[in-house]
């Protein structure tokens, strides 16, 4: 299975692996992190999923939507690499993805 690197909002990080068809939000919270809220389980519409991507793998991600963009739009702690996680399929193309929780808005 493909692995995943998870930093929580403390900066401990953790490698955890997840079922190819997840998506990346669904790999976070079913490992027990629940800093991630996930409130809305993945309908793209309230942005407690809000993760920092290694940047190393951005192309490999899908494009962002206009409604991801909006909504990543009003978090304080938004950068170049912030994605929401539920809009992040974890493919096997993703092995040794890196994600960092978003502090909470
Ligand atoms: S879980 Fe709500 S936007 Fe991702």
């Amino acid at each position: 299975m493909p692995k995943l690197i998870v930093v929580n909002r403390a900066g401990e990080e953790s490698t955890v692996e997840a079922a190819d068809g997840l998506t990346v939000m669904e790999a976070i919270r079913d490992n027990g992190f629940d800093e991630l809220l996930a409130l809305c389980g993945g309908c793209c519409s309230c942005a407690t999923c809000h993760v920092h991507v290694d940047p190393a793998f951005k192309d490999r991600l899908p494009a962002m939507s206009e409604d991801e963009d909006d909504l990543l739009e009003s978090s304080d702690f938004r950068n170049a690499d912030s994605r929401l996680s539920c809009q992040l399929p974890f493919t096997a193309d993703l092995d040794g993805l890196k994600v960092t929780i978003a502090q909470e808005d």
